[in-house]
């Protein structure tokens, strides 16, 4: 069969390292795709939000399943679209529709689904401008610090956690003033939950899940997890106190009634869902969710899958997940960014990339494309991830720190401490 992934990032060359070694496949394409995914399928020149071109290129290369990696082309309808037409409403799609991607979409949309179905989550309060006093009583409330999430979608940046109940209130009415735009007109303010943060993921058909392994991200651009919020700057995965126990309780009180809860509230789901979570002891509560798989957290996971990828997926997609059962590599996977000089903030793209021997990683591109004379070039702020494996996460990272020795571009920097507080 002939595979369309949507994206361009280090998550997106995961899926097609994968699905390229399906016994299944038949063409892989990746639009638009970037240095790396070229290696292993086609890439088309077009968005992923770019829905015509999409339509034509499930026509003209006879694609039969779509498989989306980011949250913007779901939130934007993509899943909806495919369906509602019908010359091509045949081909399904990996990733929520419209609706269900409100879970990572609407803030408050979903504290309430969580609410609903008992699922272990932060007190939250919703302002708006009209509630403001409301809003300011329930602050004062909160013990320091106080955590502000714009409800919509606002690039990554739109959580704060303020030490200060003063400064907290100017911040909440600054956002309900538009300091996120639309993002930022309703605002949740959390409870503050204390712990250690970890991700995990499962791949549903709306009734059944596969759960796939867990991971730790490292969000902040300086080591010790100093400065500002990036997309990720490195993962591993399993999580070392993750143990049975923890897991049994994930699975019990989030997973299956999050799984559930959809089936039980009539939102069909078929995709992937991130459950980000504040762990404490053997018990979770959660962060937040996301439609789709963590960027760099895939990076390690789907290394960590050894089962056929493109067959789960086509199981999700016929409602047949019950009869599949997912085998996973036992061993560590850490993967370590490697990022363009001045991210997150300013930087330049277009810097020649050198790859040089790295026999014991995979290279995962990022934000890499080919240029006209056909050097890889830097194209992101997160450029390169360097994933190995090993029997422990200090021997996986060494791996991947000495892969790097052999990777260069100009300005180019990585943490040097993934893994640190595990
Ligand atoms: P979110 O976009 O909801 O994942 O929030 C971004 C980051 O803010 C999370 O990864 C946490 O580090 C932090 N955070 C969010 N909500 C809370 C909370 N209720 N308590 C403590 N930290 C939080
Ligand atoms: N690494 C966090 C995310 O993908 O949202």
């Amino acid at each position: 069969m002939n595979v369309l992934v949507l994206g361009s990032g280090g998550r997106e060359h995961a899926f097609a390292w994968k699905l390229a070694q399906s016994p299944l496949l038949t063409k892989l394409y990746i639009a638009p795709g970037n240095a790396g995914t070229a290696q292993v399928g086609i890439n088309l020149p077009f968005a992923a939000t770019d829905f015509a071109a999409i339509k034509q290129a499930i026509l003209d290369l006879h694609i039969s399943l779509v498989l989306v990696g980011p949250e913007d082309p779901l939130v934007k309808g993509v899943h909806d679209f495919i369906v509602g037409d019908e010359e091509i409403k045949h081909v399904p799609v990996i990733g929520p529709k419209q609706y269900a991607a409100t879970l990572e979409g609407s803030k408050e949309f979903a504290k309430e689904f969580m609410i609903r179905h008992a699922i272990p989550t932060a007190a939250y309060f919703t302002a708006t401008p009209d509630n403001i006093q409301e809003s300011f009583y329930f602050l004062s409330q909160q013990k320091p610090p106080f955590v502000l999430k714009a409800d919509g979608l606002a690039a990554g940046k739109g959580v704060l956690i303020i030490d200060d109940l003063e400064l907290a209130k100017r911040e909440l009415e600054s956002m309900l003033n538009g300091k996120f735009g639309a993002a930022s007109k309703k605002v949740v303010i959390e409870e503050c939950l204390h712990g250690i943060e970890m991700s995990i993921f499962v791949l549903t058909d709306g009734s059944h899940y596969v759960t796939l392994p867990e991971a730790k991200d490292y969000k902040r651009i300086g080591e010790g997890d100093a400065g500002l919020n990036t997309g990720g700057m490195g993962a591993v995965s399993p999580v070392p106190f993750c143990n049975t126990e923890l897991l049994q309780y994930i699975d019990t009180h989030i997973i299956k009634p999050t799984v559930d809860g959809l089936h039980a509230d009539g939102i069909e789901y078929c995709g992937f869902i991130f459950f980000g979570l504040m762990v404490s002891g053997n018990t979770a509560k959660v962060i937040e969710y996301n439609v789709r798989m963590g960027d760099p957290e895939t990076e390690v996971v789907i290394p960590r899958i050894q089962s056929d990828l493109l067959a789960l997926c086509v199981a999700a997609a016929n409602k047949t997940l019950h009869n599949q059962t997912i085998q996973l590599d036992s061993r560590t996977a850490t993967t370590v960014m490697l990022v363009s000089g001045g991210y997150p903030g300013e930087y330049v793209n277009g810097k020649p990339i050198t790859i040089g021997n790295t026999p014991d990683s995979i290279v995962f591109h990022a934000g890499t494309k080919t240029s006209e004379n056909h050097a890889v070039v830097t194209n992101g702020g997160r450029v390169i991830a360097v994933t190995s494996y090993g029997n422990n996460k200090n021997d996986a990272l060494a791996l991947s720190y000495n892969s790097i020795k052999n990777i260069t571009f100009d300005g180019m920097y990585y943490r040097k401490d993934i893994g640190f507080d595990l």
